[in-house]
């Protein structure tokens, strides 16, 4: 069989994109797998997609353009920006007929209405709704904590957090250029007005806050990366936890936060069988996660989770990243997982590539028809 090509959609502007320190792994990584990888993004699509200019890397490792046909399968990694190319991605994603090892996923507030629709989730989602006045009041009557988040946030960015407490009202957030908020509100009224400010230029949701002060005034929680493999299947590929600036509403590794090791984190404080049982059921939470979404938004290729873990040893549910980093591998030196972590969506499209996605929907078929 030939050796398949597999193109890497992203964002380009001459010889820039979006994220070449991973690119280059991912290219090297296509390499050894025995595939050629290439970068493109939607203008370097030609005739009808029969052509596509590709960037890959010359012998001193500097970008360079080249022709190819058509890819045998597409691995979008097309991350989100409030810009016009953006937009024209989206359009080029709802007309182009690439064999894609993603789609799209929605935004936080679609994706958690698809996930409460699937009962079996409903243990580790975090009561959220859409904002707006009216059910800011309902969540803060219900809740003493809560968290505010733009629909399409990244990286921690304009989150802000209400506790309720003796003093008053205690927000504490990050705006848009992620600095930090921190203010006492005695007034309920004074926290709808600040709120009302804080939502005004964009849609947001509000959500349970969850206590994941494990580490006192630390935000912690874990990020679990779930990857499909060379066969097709769903695979936890690894986590890590992360621990946030002290005093920080948000444990983003962008925000300051700190990588460190499951259970070396969860053992000195739940004891080694209840540690077992809370991994076991943060990874049953990722194979869930993955159905669930995979049936709603058609095939994907990875999620990074973000998973809270509660004073309790409870998990929760607190974003899908559809497009994630791997960066928490790196910073905790595991070694391995980080090198699959590149490898794996390689992996998948080169099935995809060779299966042509037939092989992926029988499995899917059998899998429905066993059920019942
Ligand atoms: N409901 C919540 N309860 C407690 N902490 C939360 C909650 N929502 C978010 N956080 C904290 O804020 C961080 C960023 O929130 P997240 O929803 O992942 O948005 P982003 O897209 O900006 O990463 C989380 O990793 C977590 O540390
Ligand atoms: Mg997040």
């Amino acid at each position: 069989m030939k050796r398949p090509t597999i193109g890497v959609l992203t964002w380009r502007e001459g010889k820039r994109f979006a994220e070449p320190a991973y690119f280059r792994r991912l290219l090297r990584a296509g390499q050894e797998l025995g595939s050629t990888v290439f970068l493109f993004s939607p203008k370097d699509v030609l005739a009808q997609g029969k052509q596509v200019r590709g960037f890959i890397l010359d012998a001193n490792g500097n970008w360079q353009a080249r022709m190819f046909d058509r890819p045998d399968a597409v691995f979008d990694r097309y991350r989100y920006t409030p810009t016009q190319a953006f937009k024209d991605y989206v359009a080029f994603r709802r007309t182009s007929n690439f064999l894609y090892a993603n789609n799209r996923l929605a935004n936080k507030w679609r994706v958690h209405e698809v996930l409460y629709r699937d009962e079996r989730m409903h243990r580790w989602l975090p009561e959220t709704f859409l904002y707006n006045r009216a059910n800011f009041v309902k969540m803060l009557g219900r809740h003493s904590f809560l968290y505010v988040k733009p629909l399409n946030g990244t990286g921690g960015r304009n989150i802000l957090c209400i506790e309720k407490t003796d003093q008053g009202y205690r927000l504490l957030g990050r705006d848009r250029q992620r600095s930090k908020i921190s203010t006492v509100v005695k007034q309920v009224d004074a926290v709808l007005r600040y709120v009302d400010r804080w939502t005004r230029a964009e849609k947001y949701i509000v959500q349970q806050g969850l206590r994941l002060q494990l580490v006192p005034k630390r935000a912690v929680d874990m990020r679990l990366l779930i990857q499909k493999d060379g066969n097709g299947d769903w695979r936890v590929t690894g986590h890590g936890m992360r621990v946030g600036g002290e005093r920080s509403a948000t444990s983003n590794l962008h925000g300051g936060g700190k990588a460190m090791p499951v259970q070396e984190f969860l053992r000195p404080r739940f004891g080694d069988a209840r540690t077992v049982e809370i991994v076991r059921d943060c990874e049953q939470l990722a194979n869930q996660t993955a159905e669930s979404l995979e049936n709603h938004f058609g095939r994907m290729v990875e999620f990074g989770l973000d998973i809270g873990i509660d004073v309790n040893g409870r998990a929760w549910l607190i974003e899908v990243n559809p497009k994630p980093a791997r960066e928490v591998f790196r910073e905790m030196g595991a070694v391995q997982q980080y090198k699959q972590a590149i490898s794996r969506p390689i992996e998948y499209a080169m099935y995809l590539a060779r299966t042509k996605g037939q092989e992926e929907k029988e499995k899917k078929y059998a899998k429905l028809a066993s059920r019942r």
